[in-house]
């Protein structure tokens, strides 16, 4: 996708992710904004499972990594402060690895989420919350 869009959006992944695979978001953070979150679900249907819910939270000053199993949360994870600002652009990366999936903001690597579930098993990418796309592509 390119322009401005609306969220949610939403990326089939009818292979799942492996490996080498680049997943680039862009957008801006509302002025407003409380929370956003990309998920990585592994269907398509509502109540999915998440092999990562990455959930920066500017109401708390903090990003959150999970995953979702059978409407369970497991173990939060948390990078070092936060890389998101208020009105400002962003651009994410989520580098999928063979242990799992590195989160780069801007130029800096900030956390590296072990994979808890095959990346194999991922069919969509969704952002939701308060966030403005700029652009969302997979590699
Ligand atoms: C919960 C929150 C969920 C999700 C989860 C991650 O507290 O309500 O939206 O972010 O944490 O562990």
């Amino acid at each position: 996708m390119s322009g401005s869009s609306s969220v949610p959006h939403k990326t089939s992944l009818p292979e799942g992710v492996q490996a080498g695979n680049v997943l680039r978001i862009r957008g801006v953070v509302p002025d407003k904004a409380g929370r956003f979150h990309v998920n990585l679900l592994c269907s398509e249907e509502q109540g999915a499972d998440a092999a990562l819910h990455l959930n920066p939270r500017l109401d708390t000053s903090e990003v959150v990594f999970n995953n979702l199993a059978q409407g369970a949360w497991g173990k939060e994870e948390r990078g070092p402060g936060l890389p998101f600002r208020r009105g400002q652009p962003f651009e994410l990366l989520l580098i999928v690895t063979g242990d799992g999936y590195k989160a780069v903001v801007g130029d800096s690597q900030y956390h590296h989420f072990r994979h808890r579930v095959s990346p194999a098993s991922v069919r969509q990418l969704e952002v939701a919350g308060d966030v403005e796309l700029t652009s969302v592509c997979v590699f």
